[in-house]
């Protein structure tokens, strides 16, 4: 074959920005285990976790992927497989194990010393400020229903910045605002396991606070100007029946609870007010916003992260609560969380906050796909399978030109995928929990080829 034929061959190369890098990420909570150790405080999830009826299996994340001891061989295995960029979580408690008050050098030098860690490998860090573990003595407090929450949280938010603004540029300050507020206040599936409307609105709006008043303590305290911004949970909404006018604003309402709720606060500095005047109307007056508050929370970010997993499907139901809606099942395929595999919504989701939000620019801070292990947990061609579409979706989006500068697959690991336990795996490095073996899986190789061709290195 001629040096010609050669080329014509090959797959075209993926085109990304000057600035664009791929990345991992996880969670503190879900990876780190060592709950107890150098005088970490206890969070909402410890308490949530223990408690009956919360987990399957009664599953923990105590010891979890044990990280908190092996983090230099995690990042040995991030290295090997090329991938540029990390996104981590710091446990709040470890820092504050009270939630307020002076730090802990033991966490703090944690932190520090896995940073440098990744600087070594030429590992590019992105810390997540809050990845869901609160410290349960804030909770008892009344966790993000209360203001206080957000006022410690940008406390806590300097303390970082001042020990670690030197060696992390990049921040994110609330991981997923609508999981943290609803699911915790109002389904009551995640810590704290509360189910109250009006409970979970106030939180959402504490939450949406803690990211604007953390951004602006975060720039304070560094020593120099940071790349900060939030990671919401996004997914486009479709009317089950696109020509029923109910359907359709059963549609327009999930989008509003899920996503308008915090993208537009966010990006135009105000609620929506289709979904106050819902809101109201069912559960008495949204009177927690004070003066100040929405301009503290619109405040520019340096980026928008984007966790995207599925999109949704809604019908409408009879009756007269806010969210009288039903969500039926995706279509098929669905991953082992039973959620649709929609690449294009992926293209859907940048494209719209784009064209209707002028959105700065986009991280894609998660993604990724849950499959059990099959007789070889190695070969996981599902997992590769998903991975491959989005990634394509990911180039067809920068190629029509959204700016897109990061993308985090979830996860490095299996982990502790919250209230499933162990059972559900994300990872593309599988871990034997009996043995804590980390092996990368055939999705870890694909990824690690992509990279490398986008790259111009295979
Ligand atoms: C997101 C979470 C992450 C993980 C994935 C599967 O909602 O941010 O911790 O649980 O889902």
């Amino acid at each position: 074959m001629s040096a010609q034929e050669t080329a014509a061959a090959a797959p075209p190369r993926p085109q990304v920005g000057p600035d664009f890098r791929f990345g991992v990420a996880t969670s503190a909570y879900q990876i780190e285990g060592a709950v107890r150790e150098d005088g970490r405080g206890e969070s909402n999830w410890d308490r949530f976790v223990h408690t009956e009826g919360h987990v399957v299996n009664g599953e923990t994340g105590d010891v979890a992927c044990d990280h908190y001891h092996r983090w230099r061989e995690d990042l040995d295995l991030i290295a090997a497989l090329r991938i540029e960029s990390y996104r981590f979580s710091i446990a709040w408690p470890r820092i504050q194990p009270e939630g307020s008050g002076p730090p802990l050098r033991k966490g703090l030098d944690f932190y520090r010393a896995l940073v440098e860690g990744m600087l070594e490998r030429g590992i590019e860090p992105t810390a997540t400020l809050f990845h869901w573990d609160l410290p349960q003595a804030l909770e008892e407090r009344g966790g993000w229903a209360a203001r206080e929450t957000a006022e410690r949280f940008a406390d806590y938010a300097a303390i970082v910045a001042a020990e670690l603004g030197d060696v992390v540029e990049r921040f994110i300050t609330i991981n997923e605002p609508w999981v943290v507020s609803f699911l915790g206040y109002q389904e009551g599936r995640k810590a704290p396991g509360i189910r109250d409307w009006p409970t979970a609105l106030r939180a959402s709006h504490h939450v949406q606070l803690a990211h604007g008043l953390g951004m602006a303590a975060l720039r304070a305290a560094a020593g120099r100007p940071l790349l900060v911004g939030p990671a919401l949970n996004l997914s486009p909404i479709h009317p089950v029946d696109a020509s029923s006018e109910a359907d359709r604003e059963a549609a327009r309402r999930q989008d509003g609870y899920l996503n308008r709720w915090f993208l537009d606060p966010l990006l135009r500095g105000a609620y929506p007010q289709d979904m106050v005047r819902l809101y109201e109307r069912a559960y008495g007056a949204f009177d927690v916003v004070r003066p100040g508050d929405l301009e503290t929370i619109a405040a520019p970010i340096d980026f928008l992260g984007v966790n995207y997993y599925n999109p949704m499907r809604a019908r409408a139901l009879p009756g007269s609560a806010p969210l009288e809606l039903e969500l039926v099942d995706g279509r098929p395929p669905l991953t082992s969380m039973g959620w649709e595999v929609d690449p294009d919504g992926l293209r859907q989701t940048l494209t719209r906050l784009r064209d209707e939000y002028a959105a700065p620019p986009i991280c894609i801070t998660e993604n990724g796909a849950a499959y059990p292990d099959g007789d070889d947990p190695i070969e996981d061609a599902e997992r590769t399978d998903y991975l491959e579409r989005h990634l394509a979706a990911l180039h067809a989006t920068i190629a029509d030109g959204v700016d897109v500068r990061r993308y985090f697959l979830w996860s490095l690991l299996d982990n502790f995928e919250w209230e499933h336990g162990y059972a559900q795996r994300f990872g593309i490095v599988h871990v034997d929990f009996e043995t804590q073996a980390r092996t990368p899986k055939r999705s870890a190789l694909m990824y690690s080829d992509h990279i490398a061709r986008t790259r111009g290195e295979a």
